[in-house]
C-alpha cells in the first residue's frame, strides 16, 4: 500500500533531485571564470538535464561566485535554458577579509547586497528560492523578515528557506515570517546521520554523546508538517562508500546495489528518497557520467529492510 507525501511543499513540482553547482566554475582562486570551466559546466548541465533535474543550487560563496558566474554564462548563451531550470541560492556566509575574521551574516544589508551580487552573476533578474545558508548567533527574525519582503517585493525573490538549522531556529524564524519557510537544506547521507538519529534516541544510552547529539530533534518532523522541503546536501557521501572493503557499511551499500543492478551512488540517492519525508537529494558531482547515472536512483525502490540495513550497519549500532 502507499500512500500520498504528506508535503504541501511549494518545491515538490521541482522534482526529486536536485543538482548542486558548487563544483562548477573551477577553482576556489579569484582567477577569471574560463572557456574550459564554462564547457565544464555545460556538460555538467546538460547531464542533470537529461536525468530530469530541473532544481539547481548554488550559493554566493561557492568557486568565490564563479560557479554562479559561470552559470549565468550558460543562461547568457543559450536562451532557452532559463524557463527549463529553476533557480536556488544561498547567502550569509563571509569569508575572512581584511576587516574581520570568517563569519555569518544575516543582517538585512548584507542579505538584500548579496541577492544583488546573485542575480548579477547569474545574470538574471529573479531567483525562485533564496537559502539563508547557515544560522547566524546575531540573527533577528524580524529583520530577516524584513529584508525578505523587500526582496520579494522588488520581483528579486519569489521564496525564502534555510539551511543547516534545526526545528527551534526554524519556528523561531517563521513567527516574523508573513511567507511560509520553503525549504531546508541539511546534510543527510549514510554518511552523516544526526538527523535521522535524532528520531531514534529511545532506549539509547550513547543519544546524547554521539556525534551531532540529539541537536536535530524534531527537525523533520518540523518540516514535514509544515510543508518545509528537506534537501540533502552530501547525498553522494562524497565519494566515501567507493571502497567496498574499506567498511561494512560500504560492503552493505555495494551488495544492495547489486541486487538492484545499479551504482552506489544511486542506491546512496535511493535511501534519501525512501524516507517519508520526500527529501530532495542535491547531487554534487561535476562528473558528467556520475550525474547521469544518478538517474537510475528514482527507478529503484528500497524496501524497508533493506532502508534499515543500510542505516544499521552505517550507524555501527544496533537496534532497538
Ligand atoms: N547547504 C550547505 O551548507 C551545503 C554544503 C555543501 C554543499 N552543499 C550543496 O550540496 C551539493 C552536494 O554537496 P557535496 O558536494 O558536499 O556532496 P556530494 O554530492 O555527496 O559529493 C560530491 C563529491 O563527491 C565526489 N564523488 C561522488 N561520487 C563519487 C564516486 N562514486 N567516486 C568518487 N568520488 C565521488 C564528487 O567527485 P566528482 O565531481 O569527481 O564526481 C564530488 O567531489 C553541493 O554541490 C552544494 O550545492 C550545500
Amino acid at each position: 500500500m502507499s500512500f500520498p507525501l504528506p508535503l504541501t511543499s511549494h518545491l515538490r513540482d521541482a522534482g526529486p533531485l536536485v543538482y548542486g553547482c558548487m563544483a562548477l566554475g573551477g577553482d576556489w582562486g579569484d582567477g577569471p571564470v574560463t572557456e574550459a570551466d564554462v564547457a565544464h559546466a555545460h556538460e555538467a548541465v546538460e547531464a542533470a538535464l537529461a536525468i530530469g533535474i530541473k532544481l539547481f543550487d548554488h550559493a554566493d560563496i561557492y568557486r568565490r561566485g564563479k560557479a554562479e558566474t559561470v552559470f549565468g554564462e550558460l543562461l547568457k548563451r543559450d536562451a532557452g535554458l532559463r524557463a527549463k531550470v529553476r533557480l536556488q541560492s544561498k547567502c550569509g556566509i563571509r569569508f575572512a577579509d581584511d576587516t574581520a575574521p570568517g563569519r555569518y551574516d544575516l543582517s538585512a544589508d548584507y542579505i538584500e547586497a548579496s541577492v544583488d551580487g546573485i542575480l548579477k552573476r547569474l545574470a538574471v533578474e529573479h531567483i525562485d528560492i533564496l537559502l539563508l545558508h547557515r544560522p547566524d548567533p546575531l540573527m533577528q527574525p524580524a529583520e530577516i523578515a524584513h529584508a525578505f519582503g523587500r526582496l520579494k517585493a522588488a520581483g528579486k525573490v519569489g521564496h525564502l528557506g534555510v539551511s543547516n538549522m534545526h526545528a527551534g531556529q526554524m519556528r523561531w524564524l517563521q513567527s516574523a515570517l508573513r511567507e511560509p519557510l520553503v525549504a531546508n537544506q541539511l546534510e543527510i547521507s549514510l554518511a552523516k546521520l544526526d538527523a535521522i538519529d535524532a528520531g531514534t534516541t529511545f532506549n539509547d544510552p550513547q543519544a546524547t554523546t554521539r556525534p551531532g547529539g540529539i541537536a536535530w530533534a524534531g527537525t523533520l518532523e518540523y518540516a514535514q508538517q509544515h510543508g518545509v522541503q528537506l534537501q540533502a546536501w552530501g547525498s553522494l557521501a562524497q565519494g566515501r562508500f567507493n571502497d567496498p572493503s574499506a567498511s561494512a557499511a560500504a560492503k552493505a551499500v555495494h551488495e544492495i546495489a547489486e541486487a538492484h543492478r545499479t551504482t552506489v551512488n544511486a542506491v546512496l540517492l535511493a535511501w534519501l528518497l525512501r524516507h517519508p519525508a520526500g527529501i530532495q537529494p542535491v547531487i554534487g558531482s561535476g562528473n558528467a557520467e556520475r550525474i547521469r547515472a544518478c538517474g537510475d536512483a528514482t527507478r529503484i525502490q528500497l524496501s524497508r529492510e533493506e532502508w534499515y540495513r543500510l542505516y544499521v550497519a552505517t550507524r555501527g549500532q544496533a537496534l532497538p
